[in-house]
């Protein structure tokens, strides 16, 4: 039988299991350019996976301005609407990262924002494209992906204010965006997109599924190297290319 199981199902199966390496969770978001689905994979960082789904659940992604449009490399966001909600989530902390299981950054694939090891807080991106060059710092891990189907509208997200001032854009200073929330991108940057909003679906695993496949979709577990520092840093960066790194 083994042989018959498709990747799709030996995914999904496995999402099943309690202990299972491959918990995946489906997340849909509106944006002002329309739907996308997310899938979170937990088995490639699940730090990060844990934060993002807990910034999904409390809401956090409610008009969301998409600040960091930057075409062929990524759109970053992830400061809240509110002030206050950001200052919140500053305040409880950074995460630690994980272990890097060296999951390629694909087109739609999406990790945290981070400005060193161990500082990831709010600020997620997305890839344009394939990109080998994306990934490798530690707080770099990537946590989930984008449906491809769903990718015409990532590519739709407005860029003409392109990256932010510090690489030469005219795109929101993160700062102040932090400071001021969506006061500030109203009123500078009217053209912008948004996330409206973003929850989990439910019952994301119920496509029909036989035990003999479930038992062959298993997988040895594997050990993995949860030792970092903690080393709180300030900004939260993407490193580009060796001479163009983006901080907050
Ligand atoms: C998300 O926003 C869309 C568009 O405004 C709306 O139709 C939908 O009901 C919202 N969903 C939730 C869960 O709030």
């Amino acid at each position: 039988m083994k042989h018959h199981v498709l990747p799709i199902f030996i995914f999904l199966l496995s999402a099943c299991l309690a202990a299972g390496d491959d918990d995946v969770t489906l997340v849909k978001c509106s944006t002002s350019k329309g739907p996308i689905r997310i899938t979170v994979h937990e088995n490639w960082a699940p730090i990060g996976a844990a934060r993002f789904l807990d910034l999904v659940n409390s809401g956090f992604f409610t008009q969301v301005g998409l600040g960091r449009v930057v075409p062929n490399f990524l759109v970053q966001f992830g400061i809240a609407a509110d002030p206050q909600v950001q200052r919140r989530w500053n305040a409880k902390g950074t995460i630690l990262d994980d272990p890097d299981i060296h999951t390629p950054i694909k087109r739609g694939t999406i990790a945290f924002a981070g400005g060193g090891k161990n500082t990831r807080t709010t600020q997620i991106w997305i890839s344009f494209n394939d990109n080998p060059g994306l990934g490798h710092s530690p707080w770099e891990t990537a946590f989930a992906q984008v449906d491809p189907e769903d990718m015409h509208v990532v590519d739709s997200f407005y860029s003409g204010y392109g990256d932010m001032g510090a690489f030469g854009g005219k795109g929101p200073d993160q700062g102040r965006h932090q400071q001021e929330g969506n006061a500030y991108l109203r009123s500078e940057f009217p053209d912008l997109d948004y996330l409206l909003n973003c929850s989990v679906v439910p019952s994301q695993v119920d496509l029909p599924v036989q035990e003999e496949e479930l038992e062959d979709s298993l997988l040895p577990g594997e050990e993995e190297d949860t030792e970092s520092t903690p080393q709180a840093d300030s900004a939260d960066t993407i490193q580009r290319s060796e001479d163009e790194v983006v901080e907050e």
